[in-house]
């Protein structure tokens, strides 16, 4: 019966990868609902280190049941490589552990020609995407031109949507882009393939989502990006292309709202951000570069240094409230270790004015300038502590300064990249 959702609550990258691969052990459903090949979710299981970037991270847990849902944008290919890549390391997937909506759309090579095409005619105004067709691919899907995967199981059917989208999609990179089309047969055959390869993985991945819940069996919603970067509550248009919090899993995995028992937001104790948009909070300097070293902090789908800076109260607090989070846990406390001080965004000044709450117009995000607090940093390495009354004074007064802030307590401390480096600290589990 219980469903958890547990979601980004910042830019990405706040190292739900890890968590939810942890979660996931006591969870005998995990669902993807949103996004696509453009997440990285990070899992480090002894020597061994997994990037997953379509597959739910279940996937590494025997006996648990992974659903990508009909609200994933899925490139075939890239689902396909993740499928070999973790059977060449012993791992097993198969339509057994592994199910993939009908209703998803596709993502194909030319959507993600378009992402990058589009970035570069955007010129400075670029998103600063991954690459991965993300945006095209959901626009085709809203415009009602897209593909699902249950078209490319239908070889005559894909063959004659394919090609029509194609023409259209042919016209605009070689016209408007002045770039090479792609070669229409070489495609078609090569997605209908495709199809078939995607055949025994093929299931109502909502269907089951809801079934499961009916059974009584433990469902955890995955969600990729960060809350900062939903479509809509986000830095809109430096945002991803679907709804990244809570809010995204009933349209997403066809699962009713009210059947989520539980809402887990996952943040960062700094902040960080890839690709373009405003980020009040930007270290632009040694300190930033400081953390970005501390903590390792590369794109794990691009490789793109992240953007650095403090924790901001603000973003967080406001993420937290969209998706009606019963509480959140605080990553890579670790990596803020040896800092003599830290600051926190309390809230913005806009202009003169005080502002404590997130300011939603694009114009007033980007001249925002944090209002910080002090707080003393601490000097102990903390990656081997286990109990909260282990950490430094300083370091729990942090913690408990945040969740006052964000007006959530925090469930748990991670303190390294392993699933065993975290401190327990609430519930994080429905009942
Ligand atoms: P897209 O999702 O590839 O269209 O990229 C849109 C924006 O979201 C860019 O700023 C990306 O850097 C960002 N983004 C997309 N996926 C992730 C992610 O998994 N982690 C962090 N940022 C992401």
């Amino acid at each position: 019966m219980p469903a958890l959702s547990v979601f980004g609550a910042q830019w990405g990258d706040e190292g739900k990868g890890k968590l939810i691969d942890l979660l996931a052990r006591e969870a005998d459903v995990v669902v993807r609902y949103q996004g696509g090949p453009n997440a990285g979710h990070t899992v480090v299981v002894g020597r061994e280190k997994y990037v997953l970037h379509l597959i739910p991270s279940g996937i590494l847990n025997p006996g648990t049941l992974n659903l990508i849902g009909n609200g994933v944008s899925v490139d075939p290919l890239k689902l396909l490589e993740e499928v070999d890549g973790l059977r060449a390391r012993g791992v097993r997937v198969d339509g057994s552990n592994l199910r993939l909506s009908a209703l998803a759309h596709v993502i194909f090579e030319h959507h993600r020609v378009i992402d990058g095409l589009s970035e570069r005619w955007r010129g400075e105004g670029r998103i600063g995407t991954t690459g991965r067709g993300i945006g095209p691919c959901y626009a085709d899907k809203a415009a009602r031109v897209g593909l699902r995967v249950c078209d490319l199981l239908e070889p005559d059917l894909c063959r004659s949507r394919l090609r029509a989208a194609l023409a259209e999609k042919n016209a605009l990179i070689e016209r408007v882009h002045g770039a090479q089309p792609l070669e229409l047969d070489a495609q078609l055959d090569r997605y209908v393939a495709i199809g078939e390869r995607l055949r025994p993985f093929v299931a109502d991945a909502g269907a089951e989502a809801r079934a499961a819940h009916k059974a009584g069996k433990r469902l955890l919603f995955e969600g990729a990006q960060g809350a900062m970067l939903d479509i809509d509550a986000g830095t809109y248009p430096f945002v991803t292309s679907s709804n990244t919090g809570a809010n995204g899993i009933s349209a997403g995995a066809c699962f009713p709202p009210r059947w989520v028992d539980r809402v887990v937001g996952i943040a960062k104790a700094y902040t960080t951000r890839v690709g373009e948009g405003p980020f009040p909070t930007e270290l632009d300097d040694a300190l930033g570069a400081r953390i970005r070293e501390q903590g390792n902090e590369y794109g794990s789908t691009t490789g793109r240094p992240r953007r650095c800076g403090w924790f901001d109260a603000v973003a967080v607090r406001y993420a937290l409230e969209l998706s009606g989070a019963d509480g959140w846990i605080v990553t890579n406390l670790d990596v803020l270790s040896g800092f003599d001080e830290l600051q926190v965004a309390t809230g913005y000044d806009l202009g003169g004015q005080r502002l404590r709450d997130w300011p939603a117009h694009l114009p007033s995000i980007e001249s925002a300038r944090p209002v910080y607090a002090r707080q003393p940093g601490w000097r102990e390495d903390l990656t081997a502590m286990r109990r909260y009354e282990d950490l430094p004074l300083a370091a729990r007064a942090y913690v408990e300064f945040l969740e006052r802030e964000v007006d959530a307590p925090v469930l748990m401390i991670s303190v390294g990249p392993e699933r065993d480096q975290v401190i327990q600290r609430g519930r994080i589990q429905p009942t």
